[in-house]
Order: structure tokens, then C-alpha cells, then sequence
């Protein structure tokens, strides 16, 4: 008996992936697992040097981007004929409360976190409606409007500025074929958060203040939230669908009619 082949059958299949924030990370996670399911991926990045190194995978293009620079996102957008998942995962986090924030900290921030978003969907979302169809996904935090998180000030403002966006672009274009969905993880282990823990005046300390918070003794890892990303990358979610999602990691999913939030919470509370 001949069994039916899957063969060559990703879930990505023939799916056009523009991505930020690619050369490390879960950007750099994401940019690997959707290459993997059969997508062409536009990974793109600040640091060219590092983004040098998905060079070695098939399927992915690698593209010099500053998501704060509109006039390189609007080339980009004009160079590229069709895309279907446009993926904004660029962000910086500012460690302190509203004290240690001066405001250029602010500033920063809320460029490269927020503004960065509003111009990226800006240049694609006429392209995606040209097509009528399209999908966004954006990243934001658990650190966020979903909880209070010490020394985060900045940057949790802006991850629930995130939110709002995705609400907004998810209720203004969903009858247009367009999904827009956001992703919120909660402690990642990739080299920008080895960075933070590095540069705090106890290292040690930092990292197990880190680990106690977790439920399950570890971080979760850049490629398990880039599973999740392939799944809302993918034609199996639908922008209309109101689903539960539970992994091992307890990943939790808030809904509505509209959008949908996920989040992989390690955290205890
Ligand atoms: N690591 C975590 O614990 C965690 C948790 C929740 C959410 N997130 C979010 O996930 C995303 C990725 O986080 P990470 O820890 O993998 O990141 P990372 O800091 O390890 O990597 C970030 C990448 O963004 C790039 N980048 C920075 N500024 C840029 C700009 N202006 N234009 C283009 N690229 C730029 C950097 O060059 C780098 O390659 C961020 O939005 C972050 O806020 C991370």
C-alpha cells in the first residue's frame, strides 16, 4: 500500500515573510522555523554583520533594515511585490522605573518599540490590501498592560502600546482580509536579556531573581516562541477564530471577535 507523501508539504508553504530584528534572538529563531516551513523570508536587521548569518539557510533573503528609519522601510516596501505576514519583532528594553527614565530613554524606546510598528504597517498594509489579504504580527511583552513588572517602566508602556496598535489595525482591517495578532512572551532566553543580566551589579544574583519567577524553573527558549510564530504565520489560524491554546509551556491566549493576544507565560503569577 502507498502511503501519502508529505513530503516538501510546509506550513508555510509559498508564503513571502517580512521580518525585523533578524540577526539574533527570536527574530533569528523565527527567521529559521519559517524558512523551515516553506516560507521566503526578507530577514531584516539593523546589524548587517549578524544578520550575515542566516546567509547559510535556503529560503531566506537577508536585508539591511533600521525600523526607525521611515524612508529605508518605505524603499524596502516599494522594492517588494508581494508579501504575505509582515512581522514586527524589533524592540529595546530600558531597565528602571519612571525615575531612571530621562526623557531621551523614553524617546528611544518608544521609537524603536512603537513608532517603528506604526511606520512598518504604514508602508506594507496598502500593499496587503491591494492583495486583500495579509497578516501582521506584532511583539509585545507580558511586560506590558497584562502585568506590572518591576524596572520596566518604558518599556512595558510601550509593549501595551503594542497591544493598542494590534486592537486598532485588527478591528479597522479584519473585514478587509487582513489579521493583525500579537505576541507576548515572558522571560526569553536570548542574548540581549544574557546582555541585561551581565550588566547588572550582581550578575548571579540577577539571573536567579530571573529563574525564581518562573513556573517552570527555566526561561522559555527564542525557538519555542518561534513556534508559536509559525502558527500565526500560518493558515491555521483565523483572524475570526476565538480558540484556547495551551503548549507546555502554558501558553494562554486572550480573545475576542477580533484579534487575538498570545502570550507564553512562565512566569509564576
Ligand atoms: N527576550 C525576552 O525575554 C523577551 C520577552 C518578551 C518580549 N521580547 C521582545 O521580543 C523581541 C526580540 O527580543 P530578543 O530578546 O530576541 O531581542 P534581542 O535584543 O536579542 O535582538 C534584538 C534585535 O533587534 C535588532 N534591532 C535593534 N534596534 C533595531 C532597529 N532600530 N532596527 C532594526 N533592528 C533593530 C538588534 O540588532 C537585534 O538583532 C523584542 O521586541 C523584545 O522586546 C523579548
Amino acid at each position: 500500500k502507498t502511503l501519502p507523501c508529505v513530503k516538501g508539504m510546509g506550513r508555510l508553504d509559498g508564503k513571502v515573510i517580512v521580518l525585523s530584528a533578524a540577526a539574533q534572538g527570536i527574530g533569528q529563531a523565527c527567521a529559521i522555523e519559517f524558512a523551515k516551513e516553506g516560507a521566503t523570508v526578507i530577514a531584516t536587521d539593523v546589524n548587517e554583520e549578524k544578520l550575515k548569518e542566516l546567509e547559510q539557510y535556503s529560503g531566506i533573503e537577508i536585508q539591511a533594515l533600521d525600523v526607525t528609519q521611515k524612508g529605508q522601510i518605505e524603499k524596502l516596501a516599494k522594492e517588494i511585490e508581494k508579501i504575505d505576514i509582515l512581522f514586527n519583532c524589533a524592540g529595546f528594553v530600558h531597565h528602571g522605573t519612571i525615575l531612571d527614565c530621562e526623557e531621551k530613554d523614553w524617546d528611544f524606546t518608544m521609537n524603536v518599540n512603537v513608532r517603528s510598528m506604526y511606520l512598518m504597517i504604514r508602508a506594507f498594509l496598502p500593499k496587503m490590501l491591494a492583495q486583500k489579504s495579509g497578516n501582521i504580527i506584532n511583539m509585545s511583552s507580558v511586560a506590558s498592560s497584562i502585568k506590572g513588572v518591576v524596572n520596566r517602566c518604558v518599556y512595558s508602556t510601550s509593549k501595551a502600546a503594542v497591544i493598542g496598535l494590534t486592537k486598532s489595525v485588527a478591528a479597522d482591517f479584519i473585514e478587509h482580509g487582513i489579521r493583525c495578532n500579537c505576541v507576548c512572551p515572558g522571560t526569553v532566553d536570548t542574548p540581549s536579556l544574557r546582555g541585561r543580566i551581565r550588566a547588572r551589579p550582581d550578575p548571579d544574583q540577577a539571573l536567579s531573581d530571573f529563574l525564581a519567577r518562573q513556573k517552570t524553573g527555566r526561561m522559555a527558549t527564542a525557538k519555542e516562541v518561534a513556534h508559536l510564530c509559525v502558527y500565526l504565520a500560518s493558515d491555521e489560524v483565523s483572524g475570526w477564530l476565538a480558540f484556547k491554546l495551551y503548549t507546555n509551556y502554558c501558553a494562554k491566549c486572550i480573545s475576542n471577535l477580533h484579534h487575538d493576544i498570545l502570550y507564553i507565560n512562565t512566569w509564576k503569577s
